[in-house]
């Protein structure tokens, strides 16, 4: 399942984020690859653990911890730092499958990478290139998404991004680690959710929306790990 979180940072926030983006020091991101996805990845990234990135980081999480359409999908147990990352003069990272396991770094905590989310931080006029390649079960999906929006998608999924030929483009990456493992289940949870939500503004004082709640939790303790 691919999700697009719209508005996550409003255009004043984008423009504040953005402009300290640019003003500070970029290092080549084949410091966080994998052995095998150095060789693929052309880019600049923010160190981990640099303050901006810390800064910015916390507010996202902050964001989307509040936002019910990221929570009812992802269903969050743990999620990664958020990586910065900026692609310009041609810069790309070819197909590739992020590595299933990261240890956040200078601790003992692993997370399971169920879940990559893309936020974006430049607009799409601002640059030529850069789309987001993302090969799901339904084809291959193509993202460029508005500054301040957010993408969501399987773990599981073979990626890349398109060169950028003109301009920047800035964004964050980070991978959460889901209470439910199995896109599928997280998939089908999502749908009856967002049913219920419908139903609960639509008919409030239905009977079984009860029933209906009840049946979501049920459903949700079989497959939920913690
Ligand atoms: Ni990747």
């Amino acid at each position: 399942m691919l999700l697009h979180i719209p508005g996550l940072f409003t255009r004043e926030e984008v423009l504040r984020i953005r402009e300290a983006l640019e003003q500070t020091d970029w290092a080549d991101g084949k410091l966080t690859a994998g052995y095998q996805s150095a060789k693929a990845k052309h880019n600049l990234q923010l160190p981990e653990g640099h303050p901006l990135a810390k800064e910015i980081g916390t507010a996202m999480l902050e964001r989307l911890w509040s936002n019910p359409l990221f929570m009812s999908a992802a269903l969050p147990h743990k999620v990664y730092p958020p990586l910065f990352n900026c692609y310009t003069a041609g810069g790309n990272f070819d197909f590739h499958i992020d590595n299933a396991v990261r240890q956040v770094k200078d601790t003992t905590e692993r997370v399971r990478t169920d879940l990559s989310s893309t936020l974006f931080f430049s607009d799409p006029d601002d640059y030529d290139g850069g789309e987001l390649i993302i090969q799901d079960t339904y084809g291959t999906q193509q993202v460029k998404l508005p500054a301040g929006d957010l993408v969501l998608y399987p773990g599981t999924s073979l990626h890349k991004v398109n060169a950028v030929t003109r301009g920047t483009r800035l964004a964050s990456f980070f991978w959460t680690q889901s209470l439910v493992r199995e896109d599928s289940q997280r998939a089908l949870l999502f749908e009856m959710d967002t049913a219920i939500q419908h139903l609960t503004r639509d008919v409030p004082d239905h009977p079984s929306l009860v029933q209906l709640t009840g049946t979501y939790h049920n459903l949700l303790r079989r497959w939920v790990e913690v």
